[in-house]
Formats: C-alpha cells, structure tokens, sequence
C-alpha cells in the first residue's frame, strides 16, 4: 500500500521522538510564559485605571511580568536547539533511505532521472522539510493549546466574549481557502521549473568539454539562462497572483480585536463584565494575535513540506532488485552459465534473444562483435545491472537471483566501459577494490595494471589528490586505475568491459598479461575491440545484433564466423594502418 506523506515523515522522524516531545514540552512552556506579560498588563492597566496605588504590587508585578519574558525566551531557545537536532537527524535519515534505494534499484532506473532531479531530491527537497518540521512540530502544538486554554478561559469570562475573539477565523477562511485551492498545482509546476534550472545547469556543466569543443558556448548558456528565467518567471507570477490573499490572510487572522473590542465595550457597558474582566479579554485576545499568526504562516509551510515529502516519495518507493538475504547456495566454482536468456531495455526492441553460454571455471573468454551488438548489456546482466526477463544465469551452479547481495559482490569484479574516478588520492581510488589492502598490495595491483609509471611522475605519487569525474589524468591512465581496482579486489570472476580500449599498444599488451596471469585462479570475462589481444581466449563469443553468432577459438571462428571474419579483417586493417603511420 502506497504510504501517505505524514506516513513517511514519521517514519523517518519516529527514531527522534523523545527529541521531539522534550522540544514541544518547552515550547509549551514558553508560550504558556509568553501569554504571562498579557495578564500581568490586563492587571497593571486595571490598577492604574482604578487609582489602586499599591507599589509594591506593581514592582511585583513588573519583575514577574521580565521574569515571564526571560523564561519564555529561554524555553523557546531550549525547544528550537532540540527541534532543529531532532529535524536534521530525520532528514539525514530520509536523505540516506533515498541514496540506498538508489543503489538497491536497478541502473535502467536510477539512470532514467537525470543527475539534477537526483540531486534535487537528496539535497534542495528534503532540505525544505527542515524549517517546517523544527519549528511546526513543536510551535504548532504549543500555539494550538494555547489558544484552546485562552479561549476556554474566555469562554468561563463570557461565552459572547470567547466567540467574538474567534470571529477572524471564518472570515480568514475564505481568503486561506481561495489561497489552498490551486496550491498544490501552482507548487508542482514550481517544482517543476526549479528541476528545470538544476538540469540545465548539471547538464551544462557536464557537458562544458563538448559545449566549448563546439563553440556552442552562446546557444548553451543561452539555455541554462532561459530556464532561470523562466523559474524566476514563474515565482514572480505566482507571487503577484498569491500577495493579495496571502496578505489578507496575515493580516486578518491575527486581528482578534476586531470582534472583541465591540463586544467586551458592549458587555461592560451592559454590566456583564467588570472593568478587570473586559481588561483582560481584550489582553488575552491580543495575546492570541501572535499564535494565530503562526497558524497562518504554518498553512504555507505545512503544504510546501507535504510537496517537498511527495516529490522524494517517488525516489523511496521504486522498485528493488530482490536479494536473498541469506545464503542459500553454495558456489561451488568459478563457472558461469547463461541459458536461453532474452532482455529488452524497453518493451518494445529486444536487444538480447535466445543467449547460451558456457564459460569453465578459470577460463578466460573474450566477447566481442560490433557497436551496439549488445556487449555491455550482456556483461551487465551478469552483474545484475538489470535482472533478466526469461532464461536463467548460474554462477559456480547457484542462480543469479539466488546470491546475496554480499556473495554477488564478493564474486564478481567488474571494469566498466567508462571508468569512473572519484575526488580523493590515487591510492583511495585503488583502494575502493579493497578497503583492507595494505600499501604493498595496493602497489602490486597498480604495477599489475601498469599504473607506476605515471603515478611516479605525480607530484604526490600516490598520495596525489585528484577531483572527481575525469581530473587529471588521461583516458587511458583513468582506465589504467580501474583496472587496479579490479585487480586488488581479487574476486574470482573478473568481467572487464574494453577495458583497454583507451590503452596504447605497448601497455596493453603488458595489462593483458597481468590478466592473463590472474586467469590461473579466476574466470575473466572480456569484451575487446581490438582482437589482437584475445587471440589466445580460451572462447570467443562473436555477438551479433543480441544473438550469439559464433563461439570457439580464434582459428575456428576465422574458419566459420562471417561476423568474425569481417572484425578481423577491419582489425588488422586499422592496425595495419597504425604500423604503416609509425
Ligand atoms: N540504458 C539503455 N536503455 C535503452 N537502450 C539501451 C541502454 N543501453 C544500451 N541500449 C541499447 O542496447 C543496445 C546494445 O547496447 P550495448 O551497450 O550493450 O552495446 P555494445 O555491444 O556494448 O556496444 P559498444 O561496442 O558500442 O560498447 C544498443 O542498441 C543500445 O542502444
Ligand atoms: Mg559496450
């Protein structure tokens, strides 16, 4: 059943509980302070009124009156700290429920939102839930019992007295309720503008190296500046539809005089109240002014913190990849077996049909075939990227879907085609394969994968820093790295994904004799461009199109594969090319 947003919120609130009821005990407290200064000027005023010279009682009254205002300042202070602790503490939680369902969901998924409408979720949306939940949690409460104790204590006064002090509540109605009515829509397409102007500007900045190769620095800024116009746009508009009501709403919720200034006159020139009872009426209906007023302003907050929940409500409910969560299977090899498999992106175009294949325990086999054949996608089913839609995946004889996330992970070691750098040392970046690798293992993965001669010619050598995305470093010395990841993660299957492709020759054939000396103990699974350097797999598969067009060694598949044939032959053509331009 799908969760209601103040489900969800409490959700991740529950845990901060006790926080939250310590915060609304003292904001009770300094409200409840806070009305103490409006009684004690009801009395003050009577007793100047009625010539009553007591100094005494007035010095009294006076330094009750500070005291009231000291605690209440106090106590507010007390519960906004335990407010805000207790609201930053659900949040981080939210925040962190969103990244784990991002990485438990499949990538098909988590790529289809853009890297802004991500960010924006994690960070700017869920940042909107803070103020409203620290301060409506416990002001909220406080106010609203505050204003029943007044009005209960009205109503003994006189019930025509209480009922005049609420008199502004359905006259504020009809402005809050024409305000309410299309909030929710104008909010959305806030949102929406707002996504917008966090799409544009990580797409922009994503996207500098092509924008400045093209020289399409005009047109592209000129995009980035037109969505922020177009949100500051939209902002403007709203507000200038919104001001009138929005304000009418302000300024007529708090005004409590309006009803009980007639009415308490009213009554005293009647002779149903005394002086001192319409004294404080009409202070304990100012003193209602300022609850009142949060009221009005918590109506806003309260919706704009329901569509802030809404929005990260689609992050937190996609769909998982189900894991086992206990071992049930016992991988008894490095084998991997592929039966009958057929995948499809989108229903409609299959990319993968009708996948066989056997790969022996500590074999290398080599997948190749041209751009777009379905290489990648086949690599990443068996990662489980994606899960398969018929047909079945075994490793060492135990169904994909039958490992736990832990054993998958352990497993399988995987380069992709992009290789991805983060912000941090060379040596975390190796790291990230095995945070337990001493230092000798992590240079021992680098030489392997010929990482020490550039690392070397680095200022820090392995302690140097390097910013995410590509940094400093080249494509191949990027892929270089990760190759190392791989390495010193020393899983037993290793699926590589052209992961020399940005390599030149010389260090190629070395990374691929590195690997070639890990295949003594471990399956390693390789797509390659260039063929040269997987002439000696144990099996080639020859992939064509999302069907399995050849498999077999080099020698056979030149003999049998047209497919084969045709990427051999434009292979040593380009190298051919390359040897006669040296
Ligand atoms: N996330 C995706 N969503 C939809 N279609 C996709 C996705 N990724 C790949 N495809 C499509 O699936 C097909 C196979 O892509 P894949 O990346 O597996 O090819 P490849 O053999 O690895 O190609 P290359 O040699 O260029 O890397 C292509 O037609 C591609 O357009
Ligand atoms: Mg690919």
């Amino acid at each position: 059943m799908k969760k209601n947003w103040l489900q969800i919120l409490f959700h991740f609130a529950k845990e901060h509980k006790f926080l939250f009821i310590w915060s609304i005990l003292f904001s009770v407290l300094s409200v409840f302070a806070g009305i103490v200064p409006y009684v004690i000027g009801a009395r003050l005023i009577a007793m100047i009124v009625m010539k009553q010279k007591s100094y005494q009682e007035f010095i009294a009254l006076f330094g009750l009156m500070l005291l009231a205002f000291v605690l209440k300042t106090i106590f507010y202070g007390i519960s906004t700290k335990l407010s805000h602790h207790a609201a930053y503490n659900t949040l981080n939680n939210l925040r962190n429920a969103i990244t784990n369902r991002l990485m438990l969901t499949s990538l098909g998924i988590v790529k289809h939102f853009s890297a802004g409408s991500i960010k924006n979720a994690i960070l700017d949306r869920t940042e909107e839930v803070e103020i409203p939940l620290a301060h409506m949690i416990p002001e909220l409460s406080a106010n609203i019992l505050l204003i029943i104790v007044t009005v209960i204590y009205l109503f003994i006064l006189d019930f025509r007295l209480a009922l005049s002090a609420l008199l502004t509540i359905p006259l504020a109605s009809i402005p809050l309720f024409l305000l309410m009515r299309n909030f929710e829509a104008k909010y959305q397409a806030y949102m929406q503008a707002n996504n917008e102007v966090n799409n544009v500007m990580v797409e922009y900045i994503e996207g500098i190296e092509v924008i400045k190769t093209f020289n399409q620095t005009g047109s592209s800024f000129r995009k980035f500046s037109s969505a922020v116009t177009g949100f500051k746009d939209y902002t403007l508009d709203w507000l200038r539809t919104a001001w009138k009501t929005q304000n009418l709403v302000f300024a007529l919720l708090p005004f409590t005089l309006l009803g009980v200034l007639p009415v308490g006159i009213w009554l005293y020139l009647d002779g149903s109240l005394n002086l001192n009872q319409l004294l404080l009426g009409l202070s304990l209906a100012i003193g209602l002014s300022s609850p009142l007023n949060k009221l009005s302003l918590f109506a806003n907050d309260f919706s704009a913190m329901k569509q802030s929940v809404i929005d990260t409500q689609r992050f937190l409910e996609l769909p998982v990849l189900v894991f086992n969560k206990k071992e049930i299977g016992q991988v008894i090899d490095n084998s991997v077996e592929v039966a009958n498999v057929d995948f499809s992106y989108t229903s409609s175009t299959p990319v993968l049909t009708g996948i066989n294949l056997k790969i022996p325990n500590n074999s290398f086999c080599a997948i190749v075939g041209p751009s777009g054949s379905g290489k990648s996608t086949l690599l990443q089913l068996l990662t489980r990227f994606w899960d398969i839609q018929t047909g079945s995946i075994m490793i060492g004889n135990v169904a994909l879907q039958d490992l736990t996330l832990h054993q998958l992970n352990s497993i399988i070691s995987y380069v992709t085609q992009d290789s991805f750098i983060f912000k941090g040392t060379i040596a975390d970046n190796i790291r990230m394969g095995n945070p337990n690798a001493t230092e000798k293992e992590v240079r021992a993965a680098a030489r392997a994968a010929r990482c020490m001669d550039f690392i070397n010619k680095l200022p820090q050598g392995f302690q140097t820093e390097i910013s995410f995305g590509n940094g400093q470093l080249s494509g191949g010395q990027q892929q270089r790295l990760s190759i190392a990841r791989a390495i010193l993660k020393d899983a037993p299957i290793i699926i590589l994904d052209e992961p020399t492709a940005s390599i030149d020759l010389e260090n190629e054939q070395q990374i691929q004799e590195s690997l070639l000396k890990l295949t003594k103990n471990k399956t390693v699974i390789m797509v390659a461009h260039r063929l040269g350097t997987i002439k000696n797999a144990d099996q080639i598969i020859v992939l064509d199109t999302g069907k399995i067009v050849g498999h077999g060694k080099h020698a056979e598949l030149l003999e049998s594969c047209p497919t084969y044939q045709r990427l051999w032959a434009s292979y040593t053509q380009t190298e051919g090319w390359h040897i006669d331009n040296h």
